[in-house]
């Protein structure tokens, strides 16, 4: 058992006391909180898995979500709009990984296509290896856009390559996954700037990752941005998915 200092200056052995109690219940006041928080996620996470089981219509047992990847809260969430959209979903996602295959198959499953976007050539890799496993090769266009810098210094996809695979399909739903944090400050931010052209009328857009502060700030940004036109739909607390409403101009067309 460790043996306590004794009370420094002027604090008397009760004053410590209470101050290392305090810390004690602090301490245990916070991992109560951290459990209860884990049993809630645990319990979204299945309330979300047992949806998608219902719903997505694959026999196959797709590569396990979250860390990393979009969690099964937020595939679950863009799979409901993408049902409740009725006619065949064009998705755009920036980011591949694990979650690559789910988006692939909510393609699939809406008579869609997927083009999903990757900087870093082993991820690629490994993307295409996941897609070929569970014969999405025909749904999914998996794009090498490698990061360049942009105007302001920060570095990008290069759109290019990005242009070229979405073609004249408008994009129904943006899923903006990458680059990862590390590729530089607020990496995600170019993303609507790029690509709100390409965004079919009330496109949905995905920005996942929002419990952190530099992911906070993107959005604030693009709500200063583009004012009214983002209209934010609460439903899972680590992405925020949002409508990107057309500009007056686009909707008297
Ligand atoms: C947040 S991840 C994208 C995840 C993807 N949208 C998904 O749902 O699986 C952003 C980038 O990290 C890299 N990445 C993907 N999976 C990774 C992993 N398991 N570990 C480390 N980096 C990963 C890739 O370069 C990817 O573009």
């Amino acid at each position: 058992m460790a043996i306590s200092p004794p009370p420094p200056d002027g604090e008397t052995a009760e004053s410590g006391l209470d101050e290392r109690l305090d810390n004690v219940l602090t301490a245990s006041r916070s991992s109560r909180w951290h459990a209860s928080a884990t049993r809630w996620q645990a319990a979204r996470e299945v309330a979300a898995i047992n949806y998608l089981q219902a719903t997505l219509g694959t026999e196959r047992f797709l590569p396990p979500i979250g860390g990393w990847a979009i969690d099964y809260t937020v595939a679950a969430a863009i799979l409901d709009i993408i049902r409740r959209h009725g006619r065949p979903a064009y998705v755009l996602e920036l980011g591949s990984g694990s979650g690559t295959p789910w988006f692939a198959a909510m393609a699939a499953q809406a008579g869609g296509h997927l083009v999903s976007v990757e900087h870093d050539t082993d991820h690629v890799d490994r993307t295409q290896s996941l897609l070929d496993h569970y014969d999405f090769q025909g749904v999914c266009t998996l794009v090498h856009a490698p990061l360049i810098p942009g105007a302001d210094g920060a570095s990008w996809y290069d759109p290019d390559p990005i242009l070229s695979a979405v073609g004249h399909h408008k994009v129904d739903v943006l899923v903006v996954d990458g680059p990862p944090a590390r590729s530089g400050p607020n990496a995600r931010r170019p993303a609507l700037q790029h690509l709100a052209p390409l965004l079919a009328p009330d496109a949905l857009v995905v920005l996942d990752d929002v419990v952190r502060q530099e992911e906070q700030q993107v959005l604030t940004d693009w709500q200063h941005a583009f004012g009214e036109r983002l209209q934010m739909l609460p439903i899972v607390d680590r992405a925020s998915i949002f409508r990107l409403l057309p500009t007056d101009k686009e909707s008297s067309r």
